[in-house]
């Protein structure tokens, strides 16, 4: 693989079946070509989302006002867009909706599944999770504990199985590592927890749409995702929430909002909840929001003329496979090393190097060079320092990934990464 050259990259990039995809995202088009590797932090922009957000306002919003909550469907968008991405991570029909923050959606089915594992097995007293999951994770959870009288127990990846003792109520995960890129095997995961009589959450953040997820095979119990990441529904996108219909109406979500109502515009005083994953609504969503949501959506629905989630993932792997085998030749010199797993079943669509010093410079310098992945500090949690690159098969070619590494090489041989203007912190790394 390391003696592969930029033509042979260009080859691979015409021999894709899904290059045409790119065509359909609005890439950055200055005079400096920019290499875009953090569509697992906010996906591209969706040529088609301008126009239709602009729909929305001059026409469902400007023109026909109040009338759009039925004329143009907006009511029902959260469940049709829901619809719309079930099949990418494995739910049924109407058994997933598109609404609210992950964050949020964290903390209904975080409280649905404690309330459930109080009912069937009181005496259980442990949430359990891992020490390195998203920090927002973690904290919705130590707010949950506290409400169900749990203790949040972090263990680390490699000895979850063995964390999952009998006093385990919930076990919470996040199927893609938001630093590393490493990736459980939630089927057996989702066995082991069974086995000691803990549900799950997963979070699937850094999974839809960049990997093939299937929760009712997995027979997973709850899940939530992110809408701005793979999904490309842009900045602050709705995210998602699935309960597998063996358990979405044994106990309710706490934040009983009226769009969660089974009859909201019964105007009822009393909370009477929906049937099935309808009550995971609350109130009022962003129709702008859902406008753009749709159109990160509608790219999947071509990717399935050309193999759908199978081919992204192949095309996912090859990439990373590609940037992890140059990056061993030619970066580890440097004092970068890889920190993904090699083994495709263990490995998202992310690469993460990670730096002893400098990394936050050496991800600046990069980014002045036009090649932009993001930066995570470990200090905190007394991780490494890590350089993020995503890969997103649908706009991600192989050249880029040629190019990215090429641009690192020269970063690094010039240590521009010491130039006083890479060290400035800035609020988002
Ligand atoms: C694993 C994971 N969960 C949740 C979130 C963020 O959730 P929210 O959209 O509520 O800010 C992120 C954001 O990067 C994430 O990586």
């Amino acid at each position: 693989m390391t003696d592969i050259t930029r033509d042979a990259c260009l080859a691979l990039d015409q021999a894709d079946t899904l290059r045409h995809l790119r065509d359909l995202f609005e890439l950055p088009s200055g005079a400096k070509p920019t290499i875009y590797l953090d569509g697992n932090s906010l996906g591209a922009l969706p040529k088609a989302t301008a126009a239709a957000v602009a729909t929305v306002v001059r026409q469902e919003w400007g023109q026909d006002l109040i009338q759009s909550w039925n004329k143009a469907g907006w009511f029902k968008l959260p469940q049709q867009l829901g619809n719309q991405l079930a099949p990418l991570v494995g739910a049924g029909p109407g058994e997933l909706v598109v609404t609210d923050t992950t964050s949020v959606n964290l903390y209904k089915v975080l409280c649905a599944a404690a309330e459930l594992a109080r009912q069937q097995q009181p005496s259980k007293r442990v949430l359990l999770s891992e020490a390195s999951n998203f920090p927002t994770d973690l904290y919705i959870a130590q707010s949950v504990c506290k409400q169900y009288d749990l203790r949040l127990e972090l263990a680390d990846a490699q000895d979850m199985v063995g964390a999952l003792t009998s006093d385990v109520a919930v076990l919470m995960l996040t199927h893609v590592n938001y630093r590393t890129g490493a990736m459980y095997d939630m089927t057996a995961l989702t066995q082991a927890a069974h086995a000691v009589g803990a549900l799950t959450v997963w979070d699937l953040a850094h999974s839809a749409g960049a990997v093939p997820v299937d929760l009712r095979a997995a027979n997973a119990d709850y899940a939530v995702g992110c809408g701005y990441k793979y999904l490309n529904g842009g900045p602050g996108a709705p995210a998602f929430v699935w309960a597998n219909p063996r358990v979405v109406s044994a106990t309710h979500q706490p934040l009983s909002g009226w769009w969660g109502h089974a009859q909201p515009f019964a105007f009822d005083a009393a909370y009477v909840p929906q049937v099935g994953i309808d009550q995971y609504l609350c109130g009022t969503q962003s129709m702008l929001a859902m406008a753009a949501m749709r159109c990160g959506l509608d790219v999947y629905e071509q990717a399935k003329a050309v193999g759908g989630m199978a081919a992204i993932r192949a095309k996912s792997l090859a990439l990373t496979d590609l940037f992890m085998a140059l990056c061993e030749a030619r970066c580890t010199t440097f004092g970068l090393h890889n920190v993904t797993p090699i083994e495709h079943a263990k490995r998202g669509s992310q690469v993460s190097l990670a730096a002893s010093t400098g990394g936050y410079a050496m991800m600046q310098a990069l980014i002045a060079r036009g090649v932009v992945g993001d930066f995570r500090a470990g200090a905190a949690t007394g991780e490494a320092d890590l350089l993020r690159f995503g890969f997103t098969p649908l706009y991600t070619r192989f050249v880029d990934v040629w190019d990215a590494v090429e641009h690192m090489v020269h970063m690094l041989q010039g240590q521009e990464w010491l130039r006083p203007e890479f060290n400035q912190a800035q609020a988002v790394t």
